[in-house]
């Protein structure tokens, strides 16, 4: 199938997977015009016809004696500044002249099968040539000699579009890239909600919905880690879209730093979003014969809801963005330690815990924070990587050997970007840290942040964990990232490059990912940052799981998990069943919910199993022995939102199978109410024609797929105030699992 379309004379493009189209075209100035994005249109028509100008008032317009062509007025497709658009351009070029106008004409085109790597940048990818097309629009600036190449990919089996841009300098001088988004689209009306997830430490994600007015939207973070506050994604979605059905957009940008997502209504209601790099605080200056790459940007549109494009999100995030051994693996059950000891252990306590957890049926002991230098709480040892022998007195290696012989994997915490001042390491390199000469070096965590943007400062952390990995029996490693940067400054670069010192140091964090995955391929990582304070696209593509949040309380995470749920598949996020009263939010919640929950990801537990009675512990025998059973389901089927905790009492979801033969749902009420009404929940997914038999605690039926699609499932929850079991039907926070198998 033909995926890209190029009208030679109208000098359109039209990408098209049968399903959406993308079409943008070259205006008669030479920059590009947007014209459509949206469910699939014709191939054979033709569309310069959607061009709308007229001649208005107050205009400024391109040529003197044409009063219609006016960019204000066109939709545009990668808008420069300063050229008669006066609304927030993509692209903004500072010249030695000091003059920021740039206006890069249209040249040619490539088209190309598959889809290129980014250099030093996640991207997703193909694993054949047929599975995208590519084409690059090479545009050039003849005042800069500056060559701009757009780069677009369409998927054959993903409703997706992704986009760079890539900058180069032919010129003789310098030039400063101040403001390169990663893409940007006029959409013709505005008539959307925006979507964006947004929170902070302990309540990532959460999602909020706002009507667009007149002027600017925007989710952004300056803190050089995507950040807790707002997740690199935005969608916008009609006022009537739902769950399973409408229309969406939905951007994600596949980086981890500093990043900007906005959408600008103008006067005539055309929408401009647009999203990439912050262009606050970054300048990067391009000399010549050298490029720069902008990060990847997704673009997904779905015709059925947020739950359409979350699926299209998931599929490709989860099969051509994340990569390597662990990618289609069943992930390991773990357990880590640090909720049950924090810092305070030594090596028999740690061999108990195992030990525990080994009988239980958990496949992996993951050592957190306090193994290394003198870390005894936060203050101390932060960038020394080697054991302390008075916790550990064989060492990691020991302490492997000894897990191993137990039958479990060995996982072990690092947090490569940091140190503490009092550590080895910053005794012996001060001047390694971010900081602003002459001015105070504030702190988080009484931690600073390594400079990551010096080649030298990569190696030096590098050789260390390379030492450790190597000699230690070290399958997993949770990879930690506690603070945000602040007086961003490098020793190692000039005045006029600390513009770029944010991104570098993103870069320096993805080429440290990127050694250790080539020279430890099975090694699997866990991204984590304070919880989930740089769970992005990026970091997707070096670490197939993420720890989610550091609240691992029950209820707290069913928004958590759900708000991620709209672009982040189920198998990249880290979910711990903890100990109660959950140590975050004090809440006392069932164990079996607490399992419900969790089980609903890359599944684990955070607590000492040898504080749980003998009934608690053959929950949890069962909760593993189900996950093991079910975690390829969970990991690789469709998942559907059913009801959500940001709206009602309710939190339900439903993951199915790829055969449609199995699901599992998942439903937590989380208030117990009296004398409620008789509740069903409509399925999705499932085979209209298949009798399919339903299993829960108290229920087991048969039914059809078009009965429980259409009808529902019937809750076995009335919350009709019966106590049901004796053993509390009516209690708050209740789970239910719903098991459903084609007969
Ligand atoms: C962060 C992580 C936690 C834990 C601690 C250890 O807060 O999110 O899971 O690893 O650090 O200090």
């Amino acid at each position: 199938m033909r995926m890209i379309i190029v009208n030679e004379q109208e000098k359109v493009f039209h990408l098209n997977n049968g399903r959406i189209s993308y079409l943008f075209y070259v205006m008669e100035s030479g920059q590009l015009g947007h014209l459509y994005f949206g469910r699939a249109l014709n191939p054979e028509g033709s569309y310069l016809h959607m061009v709308e100008k007229a001649h208005r008032p107050m205009t400024t317009y391109i040529t003197e004696g044409d009063l219609y062509t006016s960019y204000e007025h066109l939709r545009q497709e990668y808008p420069c500044y300063g050229t008669s658009d006066y609304r927030y351009p993509a692209l903004e070029i500072q010249g030695s002249d000091g003059s920021r106008i740039c206006k890069p004409e249209y040249q040619r085109y490539e088209i190309f099968n598959g889809k290129k790597l980014l250099s030093g940048l996640p991207a997703t990818y193909v694993e054949d040539e047929g599975e995208a097309s590519t084409i690059e629009i090479f545009m050039w600036d003849p005042v800069r000699s500056l060559e701009v190449i757009l780069s677009y990919s369409i998927f054959r089996d993903v409703d997706a579009v992704a986009r760079s841009v890539r900058f180069v300098n032919h010129g003789k001088e310098s030039v400063f890239i101040n403001r390169a988004m990663s893409m940007s689209v006029d959409l013709p009306d505005a008539d959307f909600q925006s979507v964006q997830l947004s929170g902070s430490w302990a309540r990532e994600r959460h999602i909020h919905v706002r009507d667009l007015q007149p002027g600017i939207s925007a989710v952004s973070s300056m803190r050089g880690n995507s950040s807790h506050q707002h997740n690199p994604f935005l969608a916008l979605k009609r006022k009537s879209t739902a769950e399973q059905s409408g229309e969406v957009y939905g951007f994600s940008l596949v980086y981890s730093g500093n990043f900007l997502a906005q959408a600008e209504v103008d006067n005539y209601q055309v929408l401009r979003v647009m999203m990439g790099i912050n262009p606050f605080g970054f300048q990067w200056k391009l000399d010549p014969e050298t490029d720069f790459t902008t990060p990847e940007a997704v673009m997904v549109y779905s015709g059925d809801g947020l739950n359409g494009m979350s699926q299209q999100f998931h599929r490709l995030y989860k099969s051509r963005l994340a990569r390597g051994y662990w990618r289609d693996r069943e992930r390991p059950i773990l357990i880590n330690n640090w909720e049950a000891t924090q810092f305070h252990y030594v090596e028999d306590d740690l061999i108990l815990f195992a030990a525990k957890a080994k009988e239980c049926g958990i496949e992996m002991f993951v050592l957190d924070d306090g193994w290394f230098g003198a870390r005894s709480d936060d203050r101390h040892g932060l960038g020394d990587w080697y054991a302390n022998m008075q916790k550990l007195p064989d060492g990691i290696e020991g302490l492997a050997e000894k897990i191993e012989a137990l039958g479990m994997k060995f996982g072990l915490w690092f947090e490569p970007e940091m140190v503490n001042r009092d550590s080895d390491f910053f005794r012996s390199h001060p001047d390694y840290i971010i900081a602003t000469p002459n001015r105070s070096t504030s702190h988080g965590r009484n931690q600073f942040v390594l400079d990551f943007s010096r080649r030298e400062v990569v190696d030096a952390v590098y050789e260390q964990m390379y030492a450790l990995l190597s000699k230690a029996k070290i399958s997993y490693i949770k990879w930690d990232m506690n603070r945000s940067i602040s007086e961003c400054y490098s020793q190692a670069y000039p005045a006029n490059q600390q513009g770029e010192i944010f991104h570098r140091y993103i870069l320096g964090v993805y080429d440290l990912h990127e050694r250790l995955i080539q020279a430890f391929p099975s090694l699997l990582i866990e991204s984590c940052s304070s919880g989930g304070g740089r769970f992005d696209a990026g970091m997707l593509y070096y670490a197939p799981q993420g720890w989610v949040s550091d609240d691992s309380d029950a209820v707290e995470r069913l928004k958590i998990q759900y708000g991620t749920s709209l672009v982040y598949p189920i198998s990249c996020m880290g979910a711990h069943v903890s100990a109660c009263p959950n140590e975050q939010v004090g809440r006392r919640t069932p164990l079996e919910t607490r399992g419900n929950v969790a089980c609903t990801g890359a599944f684990g537990y955070e607590l000492d199993l040898n504080r749980l009675s003998s009934e608690e512990i053959e929950i949890v025998k069962k909760q593993i022995a189900f996950y093991k059973e079910n975690r390829r389901l969970i990991a690789e089927g469709n998942f559907y939102r059913l009801c959500s905790p940001f709206e009602t009492n309710f939190a339900a979801w439903e993951t199915v199978a790829l055969d449609r033969q199995r699901a599992i749902v998942t439903v937590t009420r989380i208030l117990s109410e009296i004398n409620g009404p008789y509740r069903r929940l409509p399925l999705c997914g499932l085979l209209a024609e298949q009798k399919y038999h339903i299993k829960s605690r108290f229920l087991s039926y048969d039914a059809y797929g078009d009965e429980l699609m259409q009808y529902g499932l019937m809750l076995e929850d009335k919350s009709s105030g019966q106590v049901i079991d004796g053993s509390g039907g009516c209690q708050d926070f209740l789970s239910v699992l719903y098991e459903i198998t084609a007969i």
